[in-house]
């Protein structure tokens, strides 16, 4: 049998097929080889290593010949989700932060500036933190004379010391008796800021998404978004519920993204709600494990203002729920985030803990917390400011009191105004309706009156779509960050706007 191999002729027969295949390639191979070998090597040029030790040896002409060969010819290019990132924001929290920043109200140095209201900050007890400070601090509380115990790597996801004083305090603001937080369960972050992006990351998969009851806190689009690459699905409350979520409305997003293709893994509340400063009751939290349940999924329950509540209502934990359920399997799919940039006010220390019954969730938060850890040396300080209970009792109670105070101060001066606020019972913030006041009835009026108000008025407030509120008009007010003898200034400049609507208006 003769067979048409490529060496056609030389070969002939049964292996014909094989050798004829096999010859030329070793052929091939063999000169690639010996072609490599004598191939002369560009003596005018450094090698890599040397050329990257000392760029300065590199011709400028053969530099940018070889960029060109590379076919590089445009600017150093970001990945694709640092682009989007990089973009300048054009949400109006963030922008309005930025104006209240660059030209801030000072009484007496910039009378004219932007009175912010748009900052959740508490600044109402500031001087319980500096008396405090100023009575206890020394600089053996930092460590700073410890040597090694301080200055050397200490346990990323927080220290075991700063752990138990942290608990402790969390028993103290959430148990109510009935629940105690325990140190092996907590997570210890930069801020409740990296305690919900390391929850995103670990609890879904990029393009999948939680549910969240809107409005919500402008910030969780950027900490689940951005890194963890989760989607938020709005869960739209309304006035005429008191903006209290609805089970219904929750099961009809879930349906619809389920419709979509979507994966849910978890609904992401903030109790007590920021923006809207209202409580989920027992009841509601109730319905919401039930709900996560049946469609096995997460509950991430932020309650970072847990020791803010200043109203008639008592505020009840996601832990205590889910420990009363006593289902193991329960305990497994809630997650609480807390910190102490608000019930506290020093959201400058950058603290923030996640809680967790699940084993795996701590295991792989413990790890990623190594993006997030708090300095040793805060955590010290801390942890003796922690520990001094009769500090921290009485400082709970009165900067509970003074929210109240100024938040009756705040609602009754903008109800002086014709404004109305929706009633609330924690937070450092009110919800306010101006839905009144803006023309047209819509998203765009929402925005004109909001502008009105940073450019004309010179206050910055959060306008309610960039809570995702489905309702528009409604602005969301934080009074915590002013000073009473400030409240009058705020009302002489509303003035101004409500006055430029229409009579009938207010
Ligand atoms: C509900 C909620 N979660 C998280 C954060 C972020 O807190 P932190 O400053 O501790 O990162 C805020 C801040 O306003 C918040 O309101």
């Amino acid at each position: 049998m003769r067979l048409i191999v490529p060496l056609q002729g030389v070969v002939q027969g049964k292996g014909g097929l094989l050798l004829g295949t096999l010859i030329p390639c070793a052929l091939f191979y063999f000169l690639q080889l010996y072609l490599k070998r004598h191939r002369s090597s560009p003596k005018n040029l450094p090698s890599r290593s040397s050329s990257s030790a000392n760029l300065s040896e590199l011709p400028r002409s053969s530099s940018r010949a070889n960029l060109l060969s590379r076919g590089s010819t445009g600017r150093a290019q970001l990945s694709s989700r640092a682009t989007s990132i990089s973009k300048p924001s054009d949400s109006p929290y963030y922008i309005g932060l930025d104006r209240a920043r660059e030209d801030p109200y000072d009484e007496i140095e910039n009378p004219n500036g932007i009175i912010q209201l748009g900052l959740s900050e508490n600044r109402l007890s500031l001087d319980l933190i500096e008396e405090w400070f100023s009575k206890v601090f020394t600089y053996s509380s930092v460590g700073i004379k410890c040597g090694p115990m301080i200055s050397t790597y200490q346990p990323m996801d927080g220290m075991p010391s700063f752990k138990k004083v942290m608990a402790d305090f969390m028993t103290q603001v959430m148990g109510r008796g009935e629940v105690s937080f325990h140190p092996s369960r907590l997570i210890i972050t930069s801020g409740a800021t990296a305690a919900v992006e390391i929850l995103s990351f670990v609890l879904a998969d990029p393009g999948n998404a939680f549910l969240v009851p809107a409005p919500y806190y402008p910030g969780f689009d950027r900490d689940v978004r951005w890194r963890a690459g989760v989607e938020l699905i709005p869960v739209h409350c309304r006035s005429c519920d008191g903006f209290t979520l609805n089970i219904m409305a929750l099961e009809q997003a879930y349906n619809q993204a389920k419709k979509r293709g979507q994966k849910v893994r978890g609904i992401l509340i903030s109790n007590p709600s920021n923006p809207l400063g209202n409580l989920l009751n027992r009841e509601l939290l109730n319905d919401l494990l039930y709900f996560a349940r049946e469609r096995n999924i997460h509950v991430i329950s932020d309650e970072l203002f847990a020791g803010s509540v200043f109203g008639d209502e008592e505020f009840v934990s996601m832990a205590e729920v889910v420990l009363r359920s006593g289902d193991a399997a329960d305990k497994e799919r809630v997650h609480i985030v807390y910190g102490l940039s608000k019930d506290v006010s020093i959201p400058g220390f950058r603290v923030g803990v996640i809680h967790s019954f699940n084993e795996n969730v701590l295991a792989a938060s413990q790890k990623l917390a190594r993006f997030s850890s708090v300095s040793s040396q805060t955590q010290r300080v801390l942890t003796s400011m922690l520990s001094d209970e009769r500090f921290t009792r009485d400082y709970l109670k009165i900067n509970r009191e003074r929210i109240l105070s100024m938040h009756n101060v705040f609602v009754a001066a903008l109800r002086g105004l014709g404004l109305e606020c929706l009633k609330s019972r924690g937070g450092l913030y009110c919800w306010v309706d101006m839905s009144k006041l803006i023309s047209p009835y819509s998203e765009k009026g929402e925005l004109d009156l909001w502008i009105k108000l940073l450019n004309t008025a010179k206050i910055n407030v959060t306008p309610g779509s960039a809570c995702h509120c489905i309702e528009p008009g409604w602005f969301r007010f934080c009074f915590t960050a002013l000073k009473e003898s400030d409240i009058p200034v705020v009302v002489e400049r509303l003035q101004r706007v409500v006055e430029t609507c229409e009579p009938s208006c207010v």
